[in-house]
């Protein structure tokens, strides 16, 4: 039964709403003059503060200086700002930042993205990105995430931007990130690759690049194969586990012992940590966020290629820099004939040639796809069915070997440490897999390809063997579909329809808005990658022209030879 307007009111007074059948009246009581001041002093703050700072300036000048002077300096820092290009940048993108964050509210209130009190969700900060301005929201009570991305066109139009998009954080839903996207990194015709630096260096630093390279370490946590068991002491594993007690304590300058709330278990990390870790923890993501708000992995450290490194694969939406980190996990490549596969296997076949620290072995249906890379590759498969298959054949070998050297040390997987008895990942790249599993040669030779396969990427990543295939769409008679689902990362280039975009990425994205069908076909190297647990990103390829192959190519042949000898 339909209820009325009166019926409403008299059940909840409280709200003193009146409601009709097209729109609702809302009343609030009126907020105080006062607070109405200091929500307008928050909300320009930033412009009173340059004011303050004009006009302090100004002052202090004209005490030091004479009025005329003091214009003549006014005049000549104004010119410098104006003249300077990276200053001017500096100074106009956080106007701009500024004035984002006042046009999003005007955009929220106007669209009534409020609470039941009136109220807009509070404004926390704002700042230039990549691609445009960030603004920082925390949502008050009664304001969910979804009603303020179901504002992103709003938002966007307001903000005149060309896109925007709402994120809230994982770990507390009610701060939320609005990114206002003005430019799209993706529509630049080439990304240069990171791996062009290293092409003049003999194992050194790069000589250039984005200057964002950090030390990193390779992080082994285990002990080299053939050495003998560090055994855990009974009194360690005992502490470890008294950690896990469920309430937190500490001693006060008084000496009374002071208890807190129970430890949580926190979503999505399955830590178990107390109230004030958590609320630490909190802090520091957000901070964190904020400064670097990319998921992009840390770049590697300025020493020799590792494959124990990110490999950086291009740019994202937001202009960083994407890596990933290819040990221990295995990659699947499809999309449409020239979508840019290829160009992509360039990137990780670049890095893992530069890394001496792994095999490389080379598949490759067509030829001359890889075939750029063949001096630097362990083993070489061109387009010869048996050839392939007995080259599978030797790295399950391999890999037999290794987990029975692993059991015999009592240990589960291998690690950077393992190199000095010369057990070093392998990675195996595959192009043109359908040419090998589903083209040529006797069906019995093709399912002995494809469990050869199947077997590698199942057992082989604990054992260092990293399968990096490439296809035109994964089909279950190309890649049979309990072996797609073992890939981690999955990389979906333009596909033609929603469901081929679905066979790469897995079930379901195409209906969650993640397709790959809506790539552009002029958009060559665009395509979205899903990495293990996360969402899909649409990305761009960097790019290497045959020449900078063949220079990588030569620079590769040349460190691995000066390794082996
Ligand atoms: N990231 C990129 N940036 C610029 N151009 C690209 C990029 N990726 C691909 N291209 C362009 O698209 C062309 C085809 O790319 P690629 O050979 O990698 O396609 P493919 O998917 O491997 O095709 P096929 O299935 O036929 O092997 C390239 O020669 C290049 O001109
Ligand atoms: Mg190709």
């Amino acid at each position: 039964m339909a209820r009325s307007a009166s019926f409403s009111a008299r059940s909840r007074p409280f709200l003193r709403a009146s409601r009709t059948d097209g729109f609702e009246i809302i009343t609030a009581p009126t907020t105080h003059p006062a607070a109405r001041v200091a929500g307008l002093a928050i909300r320009l703050r930033a412009e009173i503060m340059a004011g303050l700072a004009v006009v302090a300036g100004w002052l202090l000048l004209t005490t030091w200086m004479p009025w005329g002077a003091a214009l003549a300096l006014v005049a000549v820092v104004i010119a410098v700002l104006a003249a300077v290009p990276a200053l001017r940048r500096c100074v106009s993108r956080r106007a701009m930042a500024t004035m984002t964050r006042h046009r999003l509210r005007q955009v929220l209130v106007e669209r009534r993205c409020l609470n039941f009190s009136r109220a807009a969700p509070l404004f926390l900060w704002s700042h230039p990105t990549e691609v445009g301005e960030t603004v920082w929201l925390l949502l008050r009570a009664g304001i969910s995430p979804s009603e303020v991305e179901g504002e992103v066109e709003w938002i966007a139009s307001g903000c005149f931007a060309r896109d925007a998009r709402v994120t809230p954080t994982r770990r507390m839903t009610a701060l939320v990130k609005v990114d206002v996207i003005r430019r799209d990194p993706l529509a630049c015709e080439l990304i240069a690759s990171e791996l062009d630096d290293w092409t003049a260096t003999t194992g050194e630093a790069p000589p250039r690049g984005t200057g964002s390279f950090r030390r990193r370490r390779p992080t082994g946590t285990g002990r080299a194969l053939g050495t003998e068991p560090v055994r855990r002491s009974p009194l360690r594993a005992r502490r470890s586990t008294s950690t896990t007690t469920s309430r937190w304590s500490s001693t006060t300058p008084s000496g009374r012992r002071r208890t807190g709330p129970r430890c949580r278990t926190v979503a999505g990390t399955g830590r178990t940590m107390s109230e004030p870790t958590r609320l630490r923890a909190l802090l520091r993501d957000w901070v964190t966020a904020v400064r670097t708000p990319a998921v992009c992995n840390e770049a590697p450290a300025p020493s020799v290629l590792s494959i124990w490194d990110p490999i950086h694969l291009g740019v994202d939406e937001y202009g960083r820099a994407v890596r990933v980190t290819l040990a221990y996990r295995n990659a699947l490549l499809a999309g449409e004939p020239g979508a840019g596969k290829s160009v992509g296997l360039n990137c990780i076949v670049g890095h893992a040639a530069l890394a001496t620290d792994c095999g490389l072995w080379l598949f490759d249906g067509k030829l001359v796809e890889l075939g750029l890379w063949r001096t630097c590759a362990e083993r070489f498969v061109g387009p010869d069915l048996d050839d392939a298959i007995d080259a599978l054949g030797a790295l399950q070998g391999e890999m037999d070997r290794r987990y029975e050297l692993l059991d015999t040390e009592r240990r589960r997987k291998i690690t950077p440490d393992d190199a000095v008895h010369g057990i070093e990942p392998v990675v195996v790249v595959l192009d043109e897999v359908a040419y090998y599993s589903a083209t040529v040669g006797t069906k019995t030779q093709r399912e002995a390809f494809s469990v050869g396969v199947r077997d590698l990427v199942a057992r082989g990543r604990a054992a260092g063997i990293i399968v990096v295939a490439a296809t035109q769409r994964p089909s279950s008679d190309i890649i049979p579909t309990s072996l797609r689902d073992l890939f981690g990362y999955r990389w979906a280039f333009r596909c033609t329809t929603d469901s081929s975009s679905d066979i790469v990425l897995g079930a379901g994205w195409a209906t969650r808005g993640h397709t790959a069908a809506d790539i552009a076909p002029e958009d060559k190297g665009v395509g979205l990658l899903l990495a293990e647990g996360g969402e899909p990103r649409r990305i761009k390829s960097a790019y290497l022209s045959d020449e900078q192959v063949y220079a990588l190519a030569d620079h590769a042949t040349g460190l691995r030879a000066r390794d082996a000898a």
